[in-house]
């Protein structure tokens, strides 16, 4: 692909050279959207690899190194990105990290640290594109949360309070802004082959595989199917939904 092909939407993917980022990013670009990966300034080798990654893409998917539980940070962003490219179409909330520990064991900075990011770094992201998508009258916005905010998970207090925010958070945003052309929806992976859950130990992590009807864990390409389905331009009928993609494991009406 060409950058003169590069004429859709401008997308920001948080979390965009994570295990579920980089998929998304990629996806988003082969559906012609400019996309701006973020994540935090990682090591070097990282962000070398996700470039290298991307390199195909022909500059359809540029980084920029910011912390999304940094209100002032992501407000600075959302500025940089809106003088550059003229605005912000599409926002994917996928930054998230885990702090796994039963409650027993969890300490304050195990909480705090997992919030801050996993939510807090939702309301950050959103609160600095909101006011640019409902004056343009377009926006589409998917917030990434987890079939452990459905179901919750043993030692997963913290993420699966936070998965189970996002979707809350999701609804009331969808709410507030459904007149205005934009849409906020919420993508609920279940366990997928990434480094988050490759940290799992492998006796509870075959446990897990044992238990999903499809009997694999998700593809990252899975869950960016179901992204770019939200975030096309003809999706704006659908808003306020959690689309759960989690190969059976967790169903519900
Ligand atoms: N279910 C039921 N009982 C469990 C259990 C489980 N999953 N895990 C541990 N226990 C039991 C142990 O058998 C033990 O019982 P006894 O006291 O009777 O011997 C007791 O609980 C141990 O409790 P501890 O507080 O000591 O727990 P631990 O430190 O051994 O293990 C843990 C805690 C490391 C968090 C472990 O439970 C674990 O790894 N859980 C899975 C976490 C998980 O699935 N994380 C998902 C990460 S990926 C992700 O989050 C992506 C996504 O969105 C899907």
């Amino acid at each position: 692909m060409s950058q003169s092909a590069v004429t859709g939407r401008v997308a920001v993917v948080t979390g965009g050279i994570g295990g579920l980022g980089t998929e998304i990013c990629r996806h988003l670009a082969r559906q012609n959207r400019q996309v701006i990966a973020v994540d935090l300034a990682v090591r070097n080798e990282r962000i070398a690899a996700f470039r290298d990654d991307v390199a195909d893409l022909d500059g359809a998917v540029t980084f920029e190194a910011v912390d999304v539980s940094d209100f002032d940070s992501c407000q600075a962003l959302a500025s940089r990105i809106e003088q550059q490219h003229g605005r912000i179409d599409i926002l994917v909330n996928a930054a998230g990290i885990t702090r796994d520990a039963s409650l027993r064991k969890m300490t304050p900075q195990h909480w705090h640290e997992l919030m801050r990011v996993n939510l807090d770094g939702v309301f950050n992201m959103c609160r600095n594109v909101i006011e640019g998508m409902t004056s343009r009258g377009f926006g589409r916005i998917v917030n990434l949360s987890s079939v452990n905010g459905q179901t919750g998970q043993f030692g997963q207090t913290n993420y699966s309070a936070a998965k189970a925010g996002v979707h809350g958070f999701s609804m009331a945003l969808a709410r507030e802004t459904a007149r205005k052309g934009v849409t906020v929806n919420t993508v609920s992976p279940g366990y997928c082959d990434t480094p988050m859950v490759a940290a799992v130990s492998d006796e509870i992590r075959a446990g897990i595989i044992a238990e999903i009807p499809v009997g694999r864990l998700g593809s990252p390409a899975d869950i960016a199917r179901a992204v770019g389905f939200l975030g096309a331009d003809d999706a704006g009928y659908i808003t306020g939904i959690n689309l759960p993609v989690n190969g059976g494991y967790f169903m519900s009406f």
